[in-house]
């Protein structure tokens, strides 16, 4: 695909409408003249590929706000890149880092930390029967790596030629070389000299390949049946990686195929392995992802929204698979800093104690009815609403061709930031409603109406 890379920070500020409501403040042209010069910095010091996203500084964020510092006032529809489950700088949290802080800065990863024991032990209590041990990481492109080389070194003990690993079109796992590779469409690999040849694509039943898929199961079926034509028999396949929903366009999988996966991986001793980075703790309104299908994981890879704040990740799985590294085979230095694992402590007890799981569930049926309501005003715009708790995307096409349209989620995400609500650009053609789990359900909703009037107001410009 061709994606539409455009700088914003280059623009000159624009005059934005003055608003000011309960949930939103913008008083000033976007972005503020008085964050001008920190943009300009930002140009001359960082490299181009840091400088997509709209140009607001976020001076301060709390709950389901974020400021600037000329106190204009956002609705966060992004979570930081769909972080920050228990909301912005939650007092609790905080509470939490300051405490840490304070009394233990001392860190060094293969050295024992009882905040570390106590968080693993917490972790594994939300999760499902069987998964044994938590190996943390900084990121989840970390999690992720880690995950392919237990997956492989698994597969390898049992047999040297269970080396294969399969995940799906239009997946993304990170950024780094071996989740890069696993990533489909969204990760751009022209840089890779030798590919790993080990690594295959099923495709994804779902848009945009197969938007109204009648047989999802034929569609596994035919795709595994095409790699053992190829000489890749499921015996030599040692895991499979899936996002329990694709974060670009909050794509579900249908239920009958990861069924279908479950009991072909359990035929062939495959290990599957559940990508929950976006979609674990609350977001979708379950604990996890996965839990919408009823298929159990081998393996789970969580990040983000952990500590709702720090960098934080970790492989979670039974003992039989997490053991197969030898002491200090494989080393790392800042994961599970405790100053991290107190803020993840505090934040499962904030996604607990609030009932945010249950809430994220029922704002998105709110979300959903708006949404819908959305697209039948915009039909020439919304080709297609996904999207389950507070994990939700459009997908946008171009009201001429009718072809996705990834310059029309830029304008509309610039748009939207102008009038008030914080969105991120996905660099594909679909724009990403993922506000804090913690929102009131009225800024939901005025921002959600605030979308339709920035993208009303592309419409009203538009020849
Ligand atoms: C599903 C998924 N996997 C992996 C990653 C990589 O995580 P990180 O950015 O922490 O390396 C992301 C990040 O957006 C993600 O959404």
């Amino acid at each position: 695909m061709n994606i539409y890379h455009h700088d914003r920070f280059a623009e000159p500020t624009q005059p934005a409408p003055r608003i000011e409501t309960k949930h939103r403040r913008i008083q000033t042209p976007i972005p503020a003249p008085q964050t001008r010069d920190v943009l300009e910095a930002n140009r001359r010091l960082f490299p181009r590929v840091n400088c997509y996203q709209p140009p607001i500084i976020w001076e301060r964020a709390e709950d389901y706000q974020v400021f600037d510092a000329a106190d204009n006032c956002w609705i966060d529809f992004s979570s930081t890149a769909v972080m920050t489950n228990a909301g912005h700088a939650h007092p609790a949290i905080r509470q939490a880092l300051e405490t840490q802080a304070r009394e233990g800065m001392l860190a060094q990863f293969s050295f024992p930390s009882e905040q570390r024991v106590r968080l693993a032990e917490r972790i594994l209590n939300i999760c499902p029967p069987g998964m044994e041990k938590v190996y943390f990481w900084t990121t989840g492109s970390e999690a992720i790596e880690s995950a392919l080389r237990l997956v492989r070194t698994w597969g390898q003990q049992r047999d040297p030629k269970k080396t294969h690993v399969l995940t799906h079109r239009g997946d993304f796992h990170g950024i780094t070389l071996g989740a890069t590779q696993l990533s489909g469409a969204a990760a751009s690999k022209d840089w890779l000299v030798s590919p790993d040849q080990h690594i295959h694509h099923l495709p994804f039943p779902g848009p945009p390949d197969y938007p109204d898929l009648a047989d999802p199961v034929t569609l596994l079926e035919t795709g595994l049946a095409q790699l053992e034509e190829h000489g890749i028999a499921g015996s030599q396949i040692a895991g499979v990686f899936l996002e329990t929903m694709q974060g670009w366009g909050a794509l579900s999988y249908p239920v009958a195929y990861l069924k279908r996966l479950r009991q072909w991986a359990d035929q062939h001793q495959v290990l599957l392995v559940f990508d929950e980075i976006q979609t674990g703790f609350g977001r979708t309104g379950r604990w996890f992802g996965h839990q919408h299908y009823g298929v159990r994981p081998d393996l789970l890879c969580v990040g983000k929204g952990l500590s709702s704040s720090l960098p934080l990740a970790a492989v979670i799985g039974p003992a039989s698979v997490l053991d197969v590294l030898s002491p200090g085979a494989v080393t790392t230095t800042h994961a599970a800093h405790p100053v991290s694992c107190a803020a993840a402590l505090a934040n499962l007890e904030v996604l607990e104690q609030q009932n945010l799981i249950d809430e994220a569930d029922r704002k998105g049926q709110l979300v959903g009815q708006d949404l819908a309501r959305l697209q039948r005003r915009f039909p020439d715009q919304i080709a297609r609403v996904e999207g389950r708790g507070l994990l939700w995307a459009l997908h946008l096409c171009n009201p001429s061709t009718g072809e996705a349209d990834d310059r029309l989620a830029a304008d509309w995400t610039w748009s939207a930031v102008r009038h008030g609500v914080m969105v991120f650009h996905t660099m594909r053609p679909t724009l990403k409603i993922c506000p804090p789990l913690t929102i009131p359900d009225s800024a939901l909703h005025e921002g959600i109406e605030t979308l339709a009037t920035a993208l009303q107001s592309l419409v009203a410009q538009s020849p």
